[in-house]
């Protein structure tokens, strides 16, 4: 069997500027040293809003902390006039590692689509970023199609033009649990997560599946997260609000199964 390390990724969304984000880095980075966390066993990232980044670089690289970090979001191009955009050359140049793509919130309020989301995905691929590629259903989704079908309709559609060779994480987040404080069953998400493993073996094949980390996003908090962690196809979690959280978000990385 193919072990996969578990990834513990905090979305930060709009919250902390660089400043703070220095300050939340470093203590962050402590409070895991001292609990004396094992970072290859439990990989962690941090996703800072765009401004962040280059402090957290200049941080991780001083200190060289063994934290990784990423975009909370791309350009599909790579250069030009695309006022505010921001292209997956400019992350790599800050030693990003990952970039989430096709987040609920910028498929509902960027209106982006799976055609969008896919052209994302080639785009962090082009330039060497391991694309976090999410996807969810809406309770109404859940109610009319039942659990897995939108989530599984969106990974085919985000993984249209990429190649078995590729490397990606898939981050299961129910729109109905993000924020919500309701998070899924850890049933249910193995349910889905199941159902978005047997989707990457039929499109990139039974290798790429059986590596490929799939995550659980909504409502993670260290209270529930040994509960996903012991399901077989979850591979760790994309955390929202109990990712700006020092003590919580370090005890998430921390999880006992
Ligand atoms: O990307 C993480 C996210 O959408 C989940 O947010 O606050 O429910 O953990 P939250």
């Amino acid at each position: 069997a193919v072990s996969r390390v578990p990834l513990i990724a905090g979305n930060w969304k709009m919250n902390l500027d660089h400043l703070q984000a220095i300050a939340f880095v470093q203590k962050l980075a402590w409070s895991l040293a001292d609990a004396k966390h094992d970072f290859a066993a439990v990989e962690v990232a941090v996703f800072p809003p765009f401004t962040d980044l280059r402090s957290v670089q200049t941080l991780v690289a001083a200190d060289k902390l063994p934290l990784a970090y990423g975009g909370q979001d791309l350009s599909a191009q790579d250069s030009g006039a695309y006022t505010g955009e921001i292209p997956g050359g400019f992350l790599k140049q800050l030693d990003c590692g990952y970039v989430i793509i096709g987040h609920s919130e910028r498929r509902t309020m960027h209106a982006e689509t799976d055609e969008v989301v896919a052209a994302k995905v080639q785009a962090a691929l082009r330039h060497d970023l391991v694309p976090i590629i999410c996807v969810g259903e809406t309770a109404e989704d859940l109610e009319e199609h039942g659990p897995s079908a939108v989530p599984v309709a969106q990974l085919k559609a985000a993984l249209a033009g990429v190649s078995s060779a590729a490397d990606i994480v898939v981050a299961y987040e129910p729109v109905w649990a993000i924020g919500s404080g309701q998070a899924a069953t850890p049933e249910q998400a193995e349910q889905v997560a199941a159902a978005l493993r047997a989707t990457l073996a039929e499109t990139l094949g039974e290798d790429v599946a059986a590596k490929t980390r799939i995550l659980y996003g909504g409502s993670v908090k260290a209270a529930n997260i040994a509960g996903f962690m012991r399901e077989p196809n979850v591979d760790g979690a994309l955390v929202g609000g109990a990712s700006l959280d020092i003590d919580e978000f370090s005890s998430i990385a921390r999880f006992q199964k």
